[in-house]
């Protein structure tokens, strides 16, 4: 997958891409990520990317000028179009269908806002998908875009060890995560439970599934579903 970053902080996503499972699968080539900077398609002096609201009101808005050219700069020479993501708060809630959707795709281009946002025209002058990652306000979207990155590139085949890792995991099942332990088997008094440590795979399943739901159920009744195949719960 290709990815290009349109932002006016480029810098800030340099750990990001180089630790962990991102910078491995960045190491692996499952992803290639470059980092455009709006600023270096303004054409005055002083490299403004942003201006006074028409009408009035607090803060600045980014210009069309350099958002635009930006992306007919990643976007030139290729025969291909990519799917545009700008991340605001005001776009559909990034859940984990949206990030398995959008792992399917070869080519991303995410738009990063800042100060009072876009001129309204990025928005309608070029066919982007908005997408919020929740119901508050960062200052920025990058922080935004490398939560949208990190959902995305550990579903990319190849990029977490276990293939099971990303199917056992909160959400794709629908239910939160089961409870996990590792060593020691006491710690302060406090024990892994027994039936972890029973071998009995089957047993271990099912207490699993358990926890999930039971977990499920009281921290996130809003995802819980009951089902029908025959467990009591
Ligand atoms: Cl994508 N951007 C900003 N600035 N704030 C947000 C957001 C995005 N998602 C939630 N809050």
């Amino acid at each position: 997958m290709r990815v290009d970053v349109l932002t006016l902080f480029p810098e800030v996503f340099g750990p990001f891409l180089t630790a962990s499972i991102i910078g491995r699968a960045v190491e692996i080539g499952s992803v290639t990520v470059r980092c455009v900077d709006y600023r270096d398609f303004t054409h005055d002096r002083h490299r403004g990317v942003d201006d006074k609201p028409f009408g009035g009101g607090p803060g600045m808005v980014i210009q069309c000028g350099p958002v635009f050219e930006a992306v007919e700069f990643v976007e030139r020479d290729s025969p291909k179009k990519p799917v545009r993501v700008m991340l605001t708060p005001q776009g559909e809630l990034l859940n984990q269908q949206i990030a398995q959707q959008l792992a399917a795709e070869p080519w991303l281009v995410l738009l990063c806002g800042h100060y009072e946002g876009f001129d309204e025209r990025v928005r309608t002058g070029l066919d982007v998908r908005e997408i919020s990652i929740g119901d508050y306000v960062l200052s920025g979207g990058e922080p935004a875009a490398m939560v949208l990155i990190d959902a995305i590139v550990r579903l990319l085949p190849g990029v977490l060890g276990d293939a099971r890792s990303a199917v056992e995991e909160s959400f794709t099942d629908g239910l939160l995560e089961y409870p996990q332990y590792t060593r020691p088997r006491e710690f302060r008094g406090m024990s892994v439970p027994d039936v972890l440590l029973s071998g009995d795979h089957a047993r271990i399943a099912a207490w699993r599934k358990e926890q999930a739901k039971a977990r499920t159920r009281r921290r996130r009744p809003d995802l819980f579903q009951p089902d029908d195949s025959g467990g009591q719960s």
